[in-house]
């Protein structure tokens, strides 16, 4: 039996669809000693090996079911006055987002924590049309920020000039870009992973975050207001994750991170500031089936805060790096993963 350690394991819950390896219980649920791990090389052909979960209490991880919506609140204009310089500084009245992969998930939590700090328009972007259309009418009837969706697929550079350019003339300015989008690959082995997946991986978390940036920096530049983008990396881009092997995620998220610091440096003489979130093992809606309470306890045991984080966590640290509190960051990479690396 393989013992369970550090960087245990990966986010391919929240990937479902490109889910190559299974992890299946071999105990029920709250009792799991060990776990089984069943990979499919690109033959077919099935392997398996077992690896030690840590001791935990009978209780499950989290309780099954979806993210518990809570309803976003806006932020009364009126309020403004009273507030001190300091929390002035954290609110965004006037300013107008997109955020790719706004449409569920992470993406559409940091959006409703912008609609509650002032933002006047919110544009979604993501390639699932319904999903999106649905976002953004249940974030304007909350909080009547003016919120529309845009199918755009990260990867189509026609879509996204178009998209931008629109949103430029609906709201008329973009002060903030949060790109959010991206998918995983896990449990690939480097030495068969397949060639088209490794592209279409980078095509999405790479080159997909590239060409959002481009469309609104030029934006950006042109309008001369300055700006604020959020690029979210992951933990995955500054160490790697035991012991699946999800080499293209990982350097897709190194390049993200590295990216970040570029366009930071490029563009800070137009006062465009480019800030990373690098978020650890987060409980999504996705990953919260009972099949994967044995997996989570081991993640949990190598995170120092001892829980996954909630699908919020990212949100006061994007409406930080979006608002003029912190007009003299960029260029940096925020880890958010209750401490995970640093064990
Ligand atoms: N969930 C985690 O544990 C975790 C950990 C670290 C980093 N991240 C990163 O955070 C980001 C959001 O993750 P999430 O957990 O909210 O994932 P998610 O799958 O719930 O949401 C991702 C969104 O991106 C959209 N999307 C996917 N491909 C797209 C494309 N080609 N064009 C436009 N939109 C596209 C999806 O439709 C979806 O709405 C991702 O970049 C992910 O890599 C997630």
């Amino acid at each position: 039996m393989r013992a369970a350690r550090s960087h245990a394991s990966t986010v391919q819950s929240a990937f479902k669809s490109d889910l190559v390896r299974a992890f299946s219980s071999t105990r029920t649920l709250g009792d799991e000693k060990s776990i089984n791990v069943v990979s499919f090389n690109t033959s077919g052909k099935r392997e398996q090996e077992t690896l030690a979960v840590p001791a935990a209490g009978n209780e499950p991880v989290t309780p099954p079911g979806q993210d518990i919506e809570v309803a976003a609140q806006p932020l009364k204009h009126e309020l403004f006055d009273k507030l001190s310089p300091t929390m002035q500084k954290f609110t965004l009245f006037g300013k107008v987002a997109a955020i790719t992969g706004g449409g569920r998930g992470l993406g559409y939590n940091m959006a409703q924590a912008l609609s509650e700090v002032g933002v006047k328009g919110i544009a979604i972007f993501d390639v699932q049309q319904e999903l999106g259309e649905k976002s953004a009418q249940h974030l304007s009837a909350q909080t009547g920020v003016d919120v529309r969706f845009y199918k755009v697929d990260v990867r189509d550079k026609a879509a996204i000039q178009q998209a931008v350019q629109d949103v430029a003339t609906h709201y008329g300015r973009i002060d903030i870009l949060i790109n959010a989008a991206g998918i995983a690959d896990s449990n690939v082995k480097a030495e068969t992973y397949p060639e088209n997946m490794f592209r279409r991986l980078l095509d999405i978390n790479i080159t997909g975050t590239f060409l959002v940036a481009q469309a609104v920096g030029q934006q950006m530049i042109k309008a001369q207001n300055g700006g604020s983008i959020i690029n979210i990396a992951s933990m995955s881009g500054s160490i790697v994750n035991y012991p699946q092997e999800q080499s293209c995620y990982n350097a897709s998220k190194a390049a993200v991170i590295q990216l970040t610091k570029s366009l930071a440096a490029e563009w800070a003489r137009h006062n465009i500031r480019v800030n990373s979130i690098s978020p650890g093992y987060m409980d999504t809606a996705l990953n919260r089936v009972p099949a994967l309470d044995a997996q989570k306890r081991i993640w949990m045991d190598n995170t120092p805060q001892k829980r996954l984080g909630a699908v919020d966590d990212l949100n006061n640290l994007a409406v930080y790096l979006a608002s003029p509190g912190s007009s003299y960051m960029t260029g940096n990479n925020c880890l958010i993963d209750g401490g995970y690396t640093l064990w």
